[in-house]
């Protein structure tokens, strides 16, 4: 295996029969990952943007809320639902069901740190579980459905396990890993630890992706180089800053932040009620402001607001004053 940098970002891959159109992949992102984002986030070049994680075993309700996490239309190239959960009948009955039926790829979530979906054995407690993991892997492939794997390079640093569940991922008929390069006890703080990554990468022939701290062109070119990874998938900052996936694939687009938060407040009102359409907006408007100054004042009248006009006006204040 060579050790220095094999893949260009910003290429097009394939992925179990299906074309990414680039490397650059958008991570799934509780609260965030809405369809409007998802479809901002391909436009500017991502190669596939996920669905937050949505519970396997939820699936068979029909309630709004996994409805709203669910919605995608035809305007969304590539559809990709990542799941939640931790037994292999209940994976299988919803890669197969109706309600995935327009899903291209599956991804499995092995990687999820908090408490309460480890208790459940769900997320990265899988990561301790190769057996049930493989079964899991394994059922959402009957569905004949992509399937994608999203883990962590292990539980803590004398728990790494990322090179055998890397092997066990592809023999079980992944098409491809995500991992990401910190441990379920680093949470979402610390430098990824690139080597195990590398690891993975070399421990399998299927696509692997690299995740973790990506925040520029030159960290994404870093985590290419030190991993010799397929491509890389950007998570918070990918939502802090969509035009990063333009500049990581040479997409064209004139787009400022006040022209994709006014796209994306009329995609929103499509598709989702009132207060949803409010609460996403704000999130993105809010961190599109994460790392300027001044912006107190701003955030405040952004937290008040309680109407989509009112929304309107104060985007337009805050996303076109001199100087943004
Ligand atoms: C608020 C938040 C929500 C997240 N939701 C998910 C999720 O639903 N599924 C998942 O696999 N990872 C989730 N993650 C993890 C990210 O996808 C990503 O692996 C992690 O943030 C590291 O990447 P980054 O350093 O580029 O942000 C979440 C992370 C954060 C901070």
């Amino acid at each position: 295996m060579p050790d220095t940098i094999t893949n260009k970002l910003g290429t097009e891959i394939m992925v179990g029969g299906i074309r990414f159109k680039s490397n650059v992949l958008m991570a799934p992102l509780a609260g965030y990952t809405c369809f409007p984002f998802r479809l901002m986030a391909e436009r500017l070049g991502a190669g596939s943007a996920y669905t937050e994680m949505v519970s396997s075993d939820g699936l068979k309700y029909n309630d709004r809320a996994t409805s709203k996490l669910l919605y995608t239309d035809d305007r969304e190239k590539l559809k990709c639902v990542q799941l939640l959960g931790s037994i292999p009948a209940v994976f299988e009955r919803a890669a197969k069901s109706e309600r995935l039926e327009k899903f291209d790829v599956i991804d499995v979530n092995m990687g999820c740190p908090v408490p309460n979906v480890i208790k459940a054995g769900e997320g990265s407690a899988l990561l301790e579980d190769l057996p049930r993991a493989s079964k899991i892997i394994e059922a959402c492939k009957r569905s004949g459905k992509v399937v994608s794997v999203k883990c962590r390079i292990g539980l803590n640093r004398q728990k790494i396990v990322i090179e055998e569940f890397a092997r066990m991922c592809e023999q079980s008929g992944a098409d491809m890993i995500t991992v990401h390069g910190r441990t379920r006890d680093m949470m979402y703080d610390g430098e990824p630890l690139y080597e195990f990554i590398k690891k993975a990468k070399e421990s399998v022939k299927i696509p692997v992706f690299a995740n973790g701290g990506i925040d520029s062109k030159a960290k994404a070119l870093e985590m290419m180089e030190k991993t010799g990874a397929d491509g890389v998938m950007l998570a918070r900052y990918g939502f802090e800053n969509p035009l990063i996936f333009a500049e990581l694939t040479g997409t064209q687009c004139n787009d400022t932040k006040y022209s994709l938060l006014m796209e994306q407040l009329e995609i929103a009102e499509e598709c989702y009620d009132e207060l949803y359409v409010l609460s996403y907006v704000k999130k993105l408007a809010s961190y599109f402001m994460k790392k300027l100054p001044g912006t107190k004042q701003y955030k405040l009248a952004l937290y008040r607001c309680g109407s989509i006009p009112e929304l309107r006006t104060i985007l337009g204040e805050i996303f076109t004053a001199p100087g943004e």
